[in-house]
């Protein structure tokens, strides 16, 4: 193995940013099980949107300790990897994907990429990597490393180089439901392809189960979110950000959950989703948020809320 995969595979475990060549595009990695690692892809992307992201493993044997494979998964995994097809699951009991790498969905999407380097890089670090498209939001994915290197080359700890992308396009996305196979995203494998080996694909309305870029799917708390709340009432769950915040809270109150206590953006990313979650748990009337700045990170954190509250659809 090179010296520069090892190099690479070093600062991901040390919850770095990697630039990693794949056979769709270049992806712009991160240690997928490291919240505050995942974070900094969001940051690096810039206006960032907290999307659920692909966990890219080395082989079918660990995508089955992410995602629960049944005989559909075990067919087209057999059929397509590795290569350009994402397969979304139901997580599997001890997955290791942070809660911010899923948006804290039950669900996880793995591929295990067709490229070289990107297979070398994986075996190296021996565990799931989390990565979008190596562009800053809102701009063309990257082929080449040159491209990448632009977009989110000062961001990135290592950049490795796997020459121009053969497909040059996003791999497609599906999701295994009980109802059947569903194309989310169309990509490198076709339609026809997957139905030569699963069968006629179902259509899904569902939107809580559809996806693609377009479409923000998260992880929907089932009490009512306020936002900029300094001072929680009583039967609140209290979700703070900073020091101070929690102490806001009444005594013998609210249940509180500090995003971050000293005030990190990257922190309280991480936790987001996992706070939500367990603010849920305690069914209360309602969670409040304490205000979260909305500058770096924060834009992404309060997009999340507002779409957590209502505010946006
Ligand atoms: O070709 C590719 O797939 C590239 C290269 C770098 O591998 N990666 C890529 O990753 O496009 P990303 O994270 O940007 O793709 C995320 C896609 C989105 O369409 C997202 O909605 C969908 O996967 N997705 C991820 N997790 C999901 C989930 N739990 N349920 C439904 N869709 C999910
Ligand atoms: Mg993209």
């Amino acid at each position: 193995m090179s010296a520069e995969i090892l190099a690479a595979a070093e600062a991901l475990r040390r919850g770095e940013l990697v630039i990693i060549p794949t056979e769709t595009v270049y992806g712009l990695g991160a240690n997928a099980a490291d919240g505050q690692a995942v974070a900094r892809i969001f940051e690096a992307k810039g206006r960032p949107r907290f999307n659920p992201l692909i966990s890219h493993v080395a082989g079918a044997e660990a995508a089955a300790r992410l995602i629960r494979m049944d005989a559909r998964a075990e067919a087209l995994a057999q059929a397509f990897w590795p290569g350009p097809l994402t397969l979304v699951a139901p997580a599997a009991p001890d997955c290791s994907i942070s809660e911010l790498a899923r948006a804290g969905l039950d669900t996880v999407a793995v591929r295990v990429p067709g490229h070289p380097v990107a297979l070398e890089l994986l075996s190296a670090f021996d565990g799931p990597v989390a990565a979008p498209s190596a562009n800053r939001s809102g701009r063309p994915s990257p082929t080449t490393l040159a491209d990448a290197l632009g977009e989110v080359g000062g961001a990135v700890a290592a950049a490795l180089d796997g020459g121009p992308c053969e497909v040059g396009l996003e791999s497609t996305v599906v999701s295994i439901t009980r109802q059947g196979v569903a194309l989310l995203r169309p990509g490198g494998i076709t339609r026809e392809a997957l139905q030569a080996v699963v069968g006629p694909l179902v259509e899904i309305r569902d939107d809580k189960v559809r996806s693609p870029g377009r479409l923000t799917l998260h992880y929907a708390p089932n009490a009512p979110v306020r936002l900029n709340v300094e001072t929680p009432r009583a039967d609140d769950a209290y979700l703070a950000f900073g020091p101070g915040p929690a102490d806001a809270a009444p005594a013998g109150a609210p249940n509180v959950w500090n995003l971050s206590p000293t005030g990190d953006l990257r922190e309280a990313a991480a936790n987001l989703f996992a706070y939500l979650r367990a603010a849920d748990r305690t069914a209360p009337r309602r969670i409040a948020i304490a205000p979260i700045p909305d500058e770096g990170l924060g834009e992404a954190i309060n997009d999340r809320l507002k779409r957590a509250a209502g505010y946006v659809g």
